[in-house]
């Protein structure tokens, strides 16, 4: 997918993004365990969302740090997705809103003492990335990563039953591709790791209605017909292997906490 296609998916979706799509309080809650444990929050901390979107992260870290805690940076490619996040945070909050790409952060050296990216990292061309992060990075800043692995992909509901959803999406990082990228990284240590599970619930309607939303970017590797019927065969798969229209399915997503050496 080209940067111009992503910037189209995400400007078509921005407006019914936040109802689409899940939100997981745990990250953020063993974020504020490390950042408790690591840091006095006497002061202000200087947060930067690295492909905020429409803000639901951003915004439930500032509540859960408490807003007085928390002067937060939202960076994203797309105008449409930041405007959203502006019409939830702008008045509420020390937010600020930057249209930029990740690879190319406009903030000095040593400036953030947090960055944090939600299902973001694999649009992003991830050694720049890691560049910019560790520039604008304090030293002993934090770098929190939430994503999903190509293992944790095959295993959604999607990849089991959607065709051709998880063969199609290949910018997740395997498992130990993931691990091994990080742990090479220069200047930087791992200090935590989680792979976290979710049970959902979900009728069958509602999973067809996100698909024909493209609630995932993945569904734009699908060219308009090959997507409907797609769509059809998953229905026809969930409706085989489940019992009832009330599916329950999990989720699994992976955490990293890394810590920038000085
Ligand atoms: C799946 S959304 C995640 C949004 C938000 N973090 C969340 O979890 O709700 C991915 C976001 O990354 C942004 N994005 C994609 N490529 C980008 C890039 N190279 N630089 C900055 N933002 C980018 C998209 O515009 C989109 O808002």
């Amino acid at each position: 997918m080209t940067k111009i296609e992503i910037l189209k998916h995400f400007a078509q979706i921005a407006s019914v993004y936040r109802k689409i799509r899940t939100l997981d309080p745990e990250p953020i809650f063993a974020i504020k365990d490390i950042l408790l444990k690591h840091m006095k929050l006497k002061k202000p901390i200087k947060v930067a969302d690295i492909g905020a979107g429409t803000g639901r992260y951003t915004e439930f870290l500032i509540k859960a740090l408490s807003p007085s805690k928390v002067k937060a940076f939202l960076v994203d490619a797309s105008f449409e997705m930041l405007q959203v996040a502006q019409s939830y945070l702008k008045e509420k909050y020390d937010c600020h809103f930057i249209n930029s790409f990740a690879e190319n952060l406009p903030f000095k050296n040593d400036t953030f003492d947090v960055i944090i990216v939600f299902n973001a990292i694999h649009h992003f061309d991830f050694r720049r990335f890691i560049r910019e992060a560790r520039r604008v990075l304090k030293p002993r800043g934090f770098l929190f990563i939430y994503t999903r692995t190509q293992e944790q992909n095959r295993n959604t509901i999607w990849g089991k039953f959607f065709p051709g959803f998880s063969d199609k999406e290949q910018r997740l990082f395997w498992k130990d591709e993931l691990i091994g990228k990080l742990k090479r990284l220069r200047k930087f240590e791992i200090i935590s790791y989680i792979e976290f599970e979710y049970p959902r619930t979900s009728t069958i309607d509602e999973l067809v209605e996100k698909a024909f939303a493209k609630h995932y970017s993945t569904f734009y590797l699908y060219k308009d017909d090959e997507h409907i019927q797609a769509i059809q065969v998953f229905k026809e798969n969930l409706l085989k292997h489940y019992q009832s229209d009330l599916i329950y399915y999990t989720d699994e997503n992976t955490f990293v906490a890394l810590r920038k050496i000085k």
